[in-house]
């Protein structure tokens, strides 16, 4: 499964600056609500290309693959889609 690739390498490359479990932090952009989650095209632009490396967000086109990175994306989307359902008060029986 992609998200599960994508947990990992979250874990591994993203969670120090955007925090575990992508719940964002204060200071960091929460990736559940980013603008870029929405595009593959964009989230490919800030992560692998690194148009926002002026700002403190780096490319990590050294470190990962466009399929790692797309799989990161699917895990962010994965945890954002979790939190709305549990926002509508739906329990979650397994994660
Ligand atoms: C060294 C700290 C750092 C790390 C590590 C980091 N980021 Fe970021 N990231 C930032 C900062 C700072 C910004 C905000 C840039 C800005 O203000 O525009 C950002 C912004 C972003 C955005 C744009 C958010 C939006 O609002 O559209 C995305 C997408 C993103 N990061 C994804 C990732 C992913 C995926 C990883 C892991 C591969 C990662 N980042 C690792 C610091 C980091």
């Amino acid at each position: 499964r992609a998200a599960q690739v994508g947990q990992a390498k979250y874990a591994r490359y993203c969670a120090v600056c955007h925090a575990p479990g992508a719940v964002g932090s204060t200071v960091l952009p929460d990736l559940r609500r980013a603008g870029a989650l929405e595009s593959a095209a964009t989230w490919s632009a800030v992560v692998h290309d690194g148009a926002l490396k002026d700002r403190g967000m780096a490319s990590f086109a050294g470190s990962l693959s466009k399929d790692e990175i797309e799989a990161i994306r699917a895990y962010v989307i994965k945890r954002a889609n979790e939190d709305k359902a549990l926002e509508a008060g739906k329990k979650i029986a397994r994660r």
